[in-house]
């Protein structure tokens, strides 16, 4: 097959990078020139584990390729991914579509013969019928079939999610794009991952429902988590007894600070907007978004609890600042509205983060300041919190911490260590969802 993908971001470089693995002669096109003269140097616009590798091999092997030109790697393919972003619009909250539709323009002037046109970007419900009626309007002659396949990637693992994945979800109008979808996914299909067929509005659907899904859960969880601290009983436990019933599944009940990234708070926002477009609601997941935004700073109230109650002139050494390990993603990351709300109680905060240091700055008062490891953070420290589960982070020296802190205090806001272990180092422990 030969592959064009249309946006070199995040989405289309790990489908592309493993597209031209699976042996498909891949082009990764996108407007901007200095990512792709980066990309053709070698160097990864993004931190993913083994992405580097990956492209490396399939640009050296011939089969993966980067241009800034839509229009030659489109006429020469037989398949076209549309990867642009929709990011969330501001003011409304909708996805703006504004790329995918300007993409989808350039497409219906460039395709030769037959071509499927499928989105991969994230895009709510009716958005592939749009995307067919710009390109018959702009091309009346082109001979397009516009497909669905959402993808279901988490960073920092994207590349096993893309191989090996629970299902591939296609949304197809035009049965003629059935054959190249199966084609395009050989490997995958061979290794027994279920493809779902469906019509591309459940197809388009079916993203935005996992993603709020899996929010929700984590928003269940965290809320449970806030009744074990009041009822005194502990999270860790509550979720690994329901998890072990199938029909509840244990993965996405590990309470925290709440969830973040560039997915699961656009996705939860846009499909309550589109609900509401269509005259209906989707009330859980309103409650859910309301939840997660409160439950941010909540995290901050605790820390000043372990602080005694005061913030002003602590000093708290915050550890992990992107949303999640294995990332250097920031967006929406809970750290932003946990180290502002400290601040804003009078701590003076001292971070750390193995990768995230530099995307985090802009985004942070100046008044932050940074640390080298988790030792130097905690120099000087009232209190030690763990925001983000790095696994840097999981083996610390309690005694070297403890040498180094005003006050031994640990709030470990993804609970990876037992409250006993800690106290044992004459720290006091406060985790989530686990009384006292
Ligand atoms: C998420 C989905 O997991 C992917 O399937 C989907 O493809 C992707 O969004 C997307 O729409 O592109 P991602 O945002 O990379 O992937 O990260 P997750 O691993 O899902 O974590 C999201 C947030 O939930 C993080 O802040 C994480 O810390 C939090 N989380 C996750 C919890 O607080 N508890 C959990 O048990 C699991």
């Amino acid at each position: 097959m030969k592959i064009a993908m249309i946006g070199s971001g995040y989405v289309g470089l790990v489908s592309g990078a493993c597209f031209a693995d699976f042996g498909h002669s891949v082009v990764c096109v996108d407007k901007a020139v200095a990512k792709i003269e980066a990309l053709e140097r070698g160097e990864i616009p993004i931190y993913e584990p083994g992405l580097d590798a990956l492209v490396a091999e399939n640009v050296k092997a011939g089969r993966l390729s980067f241009t800034t030109e839509l229009a030659g790697a489109v006429a020469a393919a037989d398949m076209v991914f549309i990867a642009v972003g929709t990011p969330s619009r501001r003011g409304d909250g909708h996805a703006d579509l504004s790329y995918v539709y300007a993409a989808a323009r350039e497409i219906a002037l460039a395709v030769t013969g037959f071509t499927v046109v499928v989105t991969k970007s994230t895009v709510p419900v009716g958005t592939g019928d749009e995307v067919e009626r710009i390109i018959r309007e702009t091309n009346p002659a082109a001979d397009v079939a516009v497909v669905s396949n959402p993808e279901f990637l988490r960073e920092g693992a994207a590349i096993g999610d893309f191989k090996k994945p629970d299902r591939i979800v296609v949304g197809l109008e035009d049965e003629r794009a059935r054959e190249p979808m199966v084609e395009v996914y050989r490997p995958l299909y061979l290794n027994a991952s279920p493809i779902v067929f469906t019509s591309r509005r459940s197809s388009e659907l079916i993203k935005y429902a996992a993603n709020a899904f899996l929010a929700m859960k984590i928003t269940f969880i965290n809320e449970i988590a806030d009744l074990c601290e009041e009822v005194g009983a502990d999270v860790q436990a509550v979720s690994r007894g329901i998890g072990l019933d199938n029909r509840i599944g244990s993965k996405f009940l590990h309470a925290g600070p709440g969830y973040g990234g560039s997915c699961f708070p656009k996705d939860t926002l846009a499909l309550v907007k589109t609900a509401q477009d269509h005259g209906s609601a989707v009330r859980l997941i309103e409650t859910t978004v309301a939840i997660n935004d409160q439950r941010k700073r909540a995290m901050a109230r605790k820390v000043i609890a372990a602080c005694g109650g005061d913030a002003r002139g602590k000093v708290v050494a915050v550890l992990g600042l992107t949303f999640k390990p294995r990332t250097d993603d920031m967006r929406e990351a809970p750290s932003l509205s946990i180290i502002q709300a400290l601040q804003d109680a009078g701590a003076k905060v001292v971070a750390h983060d193995p990768v995230g240091m530099e995307a985090a700055k802009p985004l942070l008062d100046d008044a932050v300041s940074y640390a080298e490891s988790p030792y130097e953070a905690a120099a000087g420290a009232d209190a030690l919190v763990l925001v983000t589960e790095w696994d840097q982070f999981r083996a610390l020296d309690f005694a070297r911490l403890k040498a180094a802190m005003r006050a031994p205090v640990l709030v470990d806001l993804r609970n990876v260590y037992s409250p006993d272990e800690v106290a044992r180092h004459g720290f006091t422990y406060e985790g989530v969802g686990r009384a006292a």
